[in-house]
């Protein structure tokens, strides 16, 4: 509940700050300075900082207002030391704080620090806004699998808003990280496996949050985050070491952030992991050479929490001063939670251990980034407790999650046209997902409220399906009579909905998995189930992709609903009943098995590819398992029945400046309207170095009605075709290039091919 005492105070303060702010020196300062000629204001005003004033602009805290857990506007709870956090931001110890609670926190915070610190620096607030804020829509890599970058721009436009209506200046998003091991947890924060989408809904996500103004009380600021390779943890164990080649991390890690960058993000983040024995923290041809002499990125860049004092269980540093001084040297301009930059920085200056100019350098662009906010103009602008209300889970923000939600499900399997389901079937709800606030909105939300989002039973009986609840088995264990009365319930329906999957705290930070099957007990629900011979369709709640077990696989459909978000019961009920044909989908390849992760399509073809037909012996395989995905990257089925054919191709070679068309017919023989997602994939088939055997480099969704034809059409120039060559730059080659226009990764669909000439 929100104190109204306070709430009431804090906005008279506000108010009376707004002028004392007015005649501020910092803002004296920046008045004098052409709005647009940010750095000559911000110069002066460093010139006026201590040593220590700047190293508090240098250091970032987590909140400690009454908590930060899907609460909205609540107090400090009984023994919060937010008062003295409150105390620290005035001394001028603190650049601002991070996942408070709203906009009554940012109030007292801003408040303090504009009445009594010197220089009346604004505070800025961050948070991890990562798939909504208060409308909470599905989990990044779900909304991946709409395969509509645009569609996550206008979601991040709504996190923005509400965000940013209260208090919120900066989020720690997106997540670019590409993820080829679906054992690490995280991958449900990102888009996926490949490169191409990566890029696309990295840039997509960075213009939602900031908007054209990122000064509007309406936009936040970005951080692409963790820079970088974070998901390429060995074993998919999150924080775990990594070694990939600067090639690897050139041609699939780094495009992400550069395609975040090129969106204008103004910040990153640096990742936990090292790469090659240097951890990113620390790594200075991470974070100066490349990122700033090679790119030339202007922005800030934030250690992860505590990424550096975790620098001495790395084995790199010594004790907190070794690690202050090598992450500052390295190019982390801001220090997350350690407090090792303000205890550090002013003893390594005067010690001659650390530059003065490498921290000023750094207060530069902290500063900078504060104005490019706007909140030299107005440190209270984002900062209104009536908004945070008002903008609140609005209509319109939930018709948009309900659509993102219902864009990211995808149908791996839909034996017999077992769906939709004609409202008028019994439906047997079954599993530790039909009912219940809990795990629907997923993980990694600050801000988001279970109590308003809608599960699957209520969903389902909203579009006006006859419904029937028995729970079967808990996450992890079996209940006593629970498959018993499961099947009791199945045979008495038409049909059975099986929600299975992952909890939501089975997947994200530190939620590796060793085994990313669904868990046992489920397993055995689902294996009873199917032996009754009714219809089972299973609703796959998963932050991850699964290698799906034989009982499981066995159920006549399959859908992936991922974490859908506040309208994930509307969304599902939507799909379920052929409201909307199912359109999604996999940005993440699902494996036979665990074993085969770190899985990924695009891969290598070795020395010895195994080819198709009976196992060849010494050729590249498993023994016991096809070296594929069971469903691979690209996979989705629709309810209709999509035929491609007709590939054209306006030109067989291409030279120097020049590109290629390629077209396709799609044509859908089924019954209901669809909207198919066309893949472009291409394979160089010898160059200086190997090349995957296949990579999407286009894809287009077309929506086609019960018999309609429409033409697919994609351009690719030569520059597509550019790879990482040996001297670790990008490089165009002759050579011949298979082309296909295909449903999925796997898909044979059309094969054309090209020649590069030079
Ligand atoms: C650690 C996580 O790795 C990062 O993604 C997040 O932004 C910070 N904690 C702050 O919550």
């Amino acid at each position: 509940m929100p104190d109204r005492r306070i709430t009431r105070r804090s906005a008279l303060i506000g108010m009376a700050l707004s002028s004392a702010w007015a005649a501020s020196p910092a803002r004296a300062l920046t008045s004098a300075a052409d709005k647009r000629d940010v750095p000559g204001f911000v110069n002066d005003l460093i010139a006026r900082m201590t040593i220590e004033e700047k190293a508090g602009q240098l250091t970032l805290m987590a909140s400690a207002w009454g908590g930060s857990s899907a609460t909205a506007l609540n107090p400090p709870g009984k023994g919060s030391n937010f008062d003295q956090q409150v105390a620290d931001a005035a001394a001028g110890k603190l650049t601002g704080v991070f996942n408070g609670n709203g906009a009554a926190m940012a109030q007292r915070m801003q408040s303090a620090v504009m009445a009594h610190s010197r220089l009346k620096i604004p505070l800025i607030f961050a948070a991890d806004v990562i798939h909504g804020h208060r409308t909470i829509f599905p989990v990044p890599v779900g909304e991946a699998a709409s395969f509509e970058p645009e569609l996550a721009t206008r979601t991040a436009r709504v996190a923005a808003f509400e965000a940013a209506g209260s208090g919120i200046d900066w989020t720690f998003a997106p997540m670019v990280d590409i993820a080829r091991d679906q054992r690490w947890g995280r991958s449900m924060e990102g888009a996926g496996e490949d490169v191409l989408l990566g890029r696309l809904f990295a840039a997509a996500r960075v213009r939602g949050f900031q908007g054209t103004d990122l000064a509007a009380n309406d936009a936040m600021l970005a951080c692409a985050k963790h820079f970088a390779a974070y998901g390429a943890a060995e074993a998919g164990l999150d924080y775990s070491t990594v070694d990939v080649s600067e090639r690897t991390l050139r041609e699939v890690y780094f495009p992400p952030f550069q395609a975040a960058f090129d969106a204008g993000c103004g910040t990153t983040m640096a990742s936990f992991n090292e790469i090659s024995g240097v951890p990113s923290t620390a790594n200075h041809w991470l974070l100066t050479d490349l990122l700033r002499d090679e790119w030339h990125f202007p922005g800030l860049v934030v250690s992860d929490y505590t990424g550096d004092e975790e620098l001495i269980a790395h084995g790199v540093a010594a004790d907190g001063r070794e690690a202050a001084r090598l992450a500052i040297m390295a190019g982390v301009d801001m220090s997350m939670q350690s407090n090792l930059y303000w205890l550090h920085l002013p003893g390594l200056v005067k010690d001659g251990l650390v530059p003065i100019e490498r921290v000023d350098q750094a207060v530069r662009r902290v500063l900078a980034t504060k104005a490019m906010v706007g909140l030299f103009d107005d440190p209270f602008r984002r900062i209104d407790l009536a908004r945070e209300k008002s903008r609140s889970l609005l209509p319109a923000s939930r018709k948009l999650a309900r659509e993102a939600a219902t864009k990211s499900i995808v149908m791996l399997k839909n034996a017999g046209a077992v769906l939709p389901l004609d409202k008028a079937a019994r439906v047997a709800l079954i599993g530790p997902f039909g009912t219940g606030p809990q795990d629907v909105i997923g993980g990694w939300n600050v801000y988001g409220d279970d109590h308003v989002a809608v599960d699957l039973a209520t969903g389902l009986r909203e579009a006006g399906g006859a419904v029937t609840v028995v729970r079967g088995c808990d996450v992890h264990s079996a209940i006593p009579g629970g498959i018993d009365q499961a099947v009791a319930a199945a045979k008495g329906a038409d049909v059975v909905l099986l929600a299975i999957g992952e909890s939501q705290d089975m997947s994200g930070e530190a939620q590796s998995r060793a085994d990313i099957g669904v868990p046992a007990a489920q397993v055995a629900l689902a294996e009873a189930l199917v032996a009754t011979g009714k219809p089972v369709v299973v609703l796959l709640r998963n932050g991850r992709g699964l290698a799906l077990q034989a009982p499981v696989q066995a159920a006549a459909a399959i859908l992936v609903t991922w974490f859908p978000g506040t309208e994930g019961g509307h969304a599902i009920a939507d799909v379920v009943y052929g409201a909307v044909s199912p359109s999604g989908r996999l940005p993440v390849s699902f494996p036979y098995a665990t074993g085969q992760e770190p899985y990924h399509y695009d891969h290598k073809a070795t020395g010895r590819p195994q080819p198709d037909g009976p196992l060849q012996p010494y050729k590249a395989h498993y023994r016991d398992l096809p070296d594929a995905a069971l469903y691979p990257f690209g996979h989705g089925l629709t309810y209709g029945d999509v035929v491609y054919s007709d590939l054209r191709l306006s030109t067989t070679q291409i030279g120097a400046g020049e590109a290629i068309t390629i077209t396709a017919t799609l044509t859908n023989s089924g019954r209901h309207a669809v909207e198919e997602v066309a893949q472009m994939y291409i394979h160089t088939r010898s160059a200086s170095v190997s090349r995957p055997v296949r990579e999407l480099k286009a894809f287009q969704k077309i929506a086609l009605a019960p018999g309609q034809s429409a033409q697919a059409q994609f351009r690719l120039t030569r520059a597509d075709c550019a790879f990482i060559g040996q001297a670790n730059r990008p490089v165009v080659e002759p050579g011949t290039i298979d082309l296909w226009v295909a449903a999925s990764a796997q898909d044979a669909g059309l094969h054309g091919q090209f020649t590069i000439i030079t």
